[in-house]
């Protein structure tokens, strides 16, 4: 199994703040891998990074084999890495369809010359963007919205949303952060089954999860990170069993869940 994501030595620094501090980790071709740790410990900043939207302060990010730590977000994302947001963005007024292809005008080839005259290449590939797109919705189970506006959808239906336009784009590395907050049990485990669907399809996923269940359930290999700094690495079994791992969350707030 090769190394799809390879974070080497990364550190990321917000004035005095380290969020980030000489973390190293790889992410594998085939895997589902997770990353935890209580509030405050980096996960978001790390998610930010390998989605550039900054840099690392130092430390290198490869991707296939390419060094991506100082591209633009919008050089990253045709690579072949594709996110959704703990904060959703979906575009309220728009339906679910033009959701779903709102994200893909980026991904057509020809120029805005062709789209002027409308060329039969141009409307060929619009074809198959709505055709990809519908697949992916049915995909996600939202077949029977299609054509319903975002702003009447609850929220286990725009995050299934979100995770369809990211789907999209034909992401080789899904990232999803806290793709199951706010979700109720049933629709948490209709989640897990999803992505795991997602990697069984052959997309790589490194999710940012909050629910330990989930966590869990759904990854090949968990990494832990507290106060900016990697403390353990392993399977879900050795990370639960890990002491520093328990110490970090049972010394989190009150609020913070604890691994059962
Ligand atoms: N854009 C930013 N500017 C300044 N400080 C930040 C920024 N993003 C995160 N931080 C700080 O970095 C640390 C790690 O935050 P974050 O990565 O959001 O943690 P997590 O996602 O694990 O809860 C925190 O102390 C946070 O306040
Ligand atoms: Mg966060």
């Amino acid at each position: 199994m090769s190394n799809l994501l390879e974070v080497k030595g990364v550190t990321k620094r917000f004035g005095g703040v380290i969020a980030n501090k000489d973390v190293t980790f790889s992410v594998e071709t085939g895997n589902i891998t997770g990353l935890i740790g209580p509030n405050g410990a980096g996960k978001s900043t790390m998610f930010n990074m390998v989605s550039a939207v900054f840099p690392p302060t130092e430390g290198e990010i490869w991707f296939q084999g390419k060094r991506i730590d100082q591209l633009p977000s919008y050089k990253v994302a045709p690579l072949g890495i594709s996110r959704t947001f703990q904060n959703l963005q979906v575009f309220k007024t728009m339906t679910v369809l033009e959701n779903v292809m709102v994200g893909l005008h980026t991904k057509t080839k020809s120029g805005i010359v062709a789209a002027a005259l409308k060329t039969k290449k141009m409307r060929q590939e619009e074809e198959d963007m709505y055709e990809n797109a519908l697949q992916w919705i049915d995909f996600v189970g939202l077949s029977d919205v299609v054509a319903t506006e975002a702003s009447n959808l609850p929220l286990g239906k725009l995050r299934l949303l979100e995770l369809a336009r990211a789907l999209a784009t034909s992401p080789s590395l899904l990232l999803l952060d806290e793709i199951a907050a706010g979700l109720n049990n049933q629709e948490t485990l209709e989640m897990a089954n999803l992505i795991k669907a997602i990697r069984d399809k052959g997309i790589s996923i490194f999710v940012v999860e909050h629910d330990m269940d989930l966590v869990m359930t759904i990854c090949d290999k968990i990494i832990v990170l507290d106060q900016g700094e990697k403390i353990a690495e392993g399977t879900p079994k050795e990370v639960q069993s890990n002491e520093r791992v328990v110490e970090a969350y049972l010394g989190a707030s009150e609020d913070e869940e604890v691994i059962s």
